[in-house]
């Protein structure tokens, strides 16, 4: 048996103008999905244990079958498509909540690609692993989309992704994210923000431009942990997001619950908006009191570490 792993992520800064080609930052984070990979002479099975919400029964198949892991399954087929694997048995376990903007499929593609190389001898680099990852990533989901997810979900700590991606030193940040549990589809915010830009491009761009100055400036206040002030650009970004229209009233209200009550220090959505989750950098209240916020406005919460280990042999 083949076991790998591999981080889930969160966009920090510059979410929507990095489809722009201004640079983005963002950190895996200490949610993993795992993939494991045994010899099935004459089969191949995929097993999941993401929760059976959703599911649907086919009656002339005699199948039962769930959103979630229909998800699951159609990421590690294209990878199987890809490597012209057969004779497995796959079983993917995650703890990252998929349609949240928080890097599941990315993870699942990473590690599944990690497990299989290891188990079939394939001795793939982790850049092989990345471009791969990245087109599969893409052909399944059919979109333009960055390589931020799945660069982070194999090189892991912190990256600052436009066109190429750079990998930077930074300290870890114990980040609340909280989740509407609506899903999001990113391709939808993307061609909604744009249009927007279509039509308005004098307006627009200056937004994009201020979105890419915050994710400059995010680095050092990171660097430095000047946290009270990384919390104002978390705010900042947050209102330049609402002004491209990827805000929606439960994600504000997320944010508003984070800052209040939750003494959070800044607060953001995170990913493509129209859905998904929010990330709050905790206040001298702490974590507990943001979670507790959080969870009163209707998030389901989840403390995330920033700068994680990427795709690992192992759990
Ligand atoms: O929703 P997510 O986490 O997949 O984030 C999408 C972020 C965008 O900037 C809108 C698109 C991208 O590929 O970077």
């Amino acid at each position: 048996m083949t076991l790998a792993s591999a981080p889930g992520k969160v966009i920090l800064f510059g979410e929507h103008a990095v489809v722009s080609g201004i640079p983005a930052l963002g950190s895996a984070v200490d949610l993993r999905a795992r993939v494991m990979v045994e010899d099935l002479p004459g089969g191949l099975e995929i097993e999941t244990n993401l929760p059976l919400k959703g599911f649907s029964l086919d009656l002339l198949a005699g199948r039962l079958s769930s959103k979630e892991a229909l998800y699951a399954t159609r990421y590690v087929s294209a990878v199987l498509e890809e490597l012209g694997a057969t004779g497995l048995h796959i079983k993917v376990e995650s703890d990252i909540p998929p349609g949240a903007g928080l890097g599941s499929s990315a993870a699942i593609v990473v590690a599944a690609l990690a497990a299989l190389s290891s188990h079939l001898g394939l001795g793939l680099s982790r850049v092989e692993i990345a471009a791969l990852a990245h087109r599969i990533e893409k052909s399944v989901q059919k979109g333009l989309g960055s390589p931020m997810d799945t660069a982070l979900a194999t090189f892991g700590g912190y990256l600052q992704v436009s066109s190429c991606v750079r990998e930077l030193d930074l300290p870890p940040l114990a980040l609340v994210v909280g989740h509407t549990e609506i899903p999001h589809d990113t391709r939808h915010e993307i061609d909604k923000v744009q249009s927007l830009r279509a039509r308005h491009p004098d307006l627009v761009e200056p937004i994009f431009g201020a979105i890419g100055l915050i994710a400059e400036r995010a680095v050092y206040l990171i660097k430095e942990l000047k946290l009270a002030e990384l919390g104002e650009l978390m705010n900042i970004n947050h209102g330049l997001l609402e002004a491209l229209g990827v805000g929606t009233k439960e994600l504000s209200e997320l944010v508003y619950a984070a800052r209040g009550v939750g003494g959070a220090l800044g607060a953001k959505l995170t990913g493509a908006g129209g859905g998904g989750c929010i990330i709050a950098l905790p206040g001298p209240a702490g974590g507990p009191t943001l979670e507790i916020a959080l969870r009163q406005a209707g998030a389901r919460v989840f403390h995330a570490r920033t700068g994680s280990e990427g795709v690992r042999l192992g759990a």
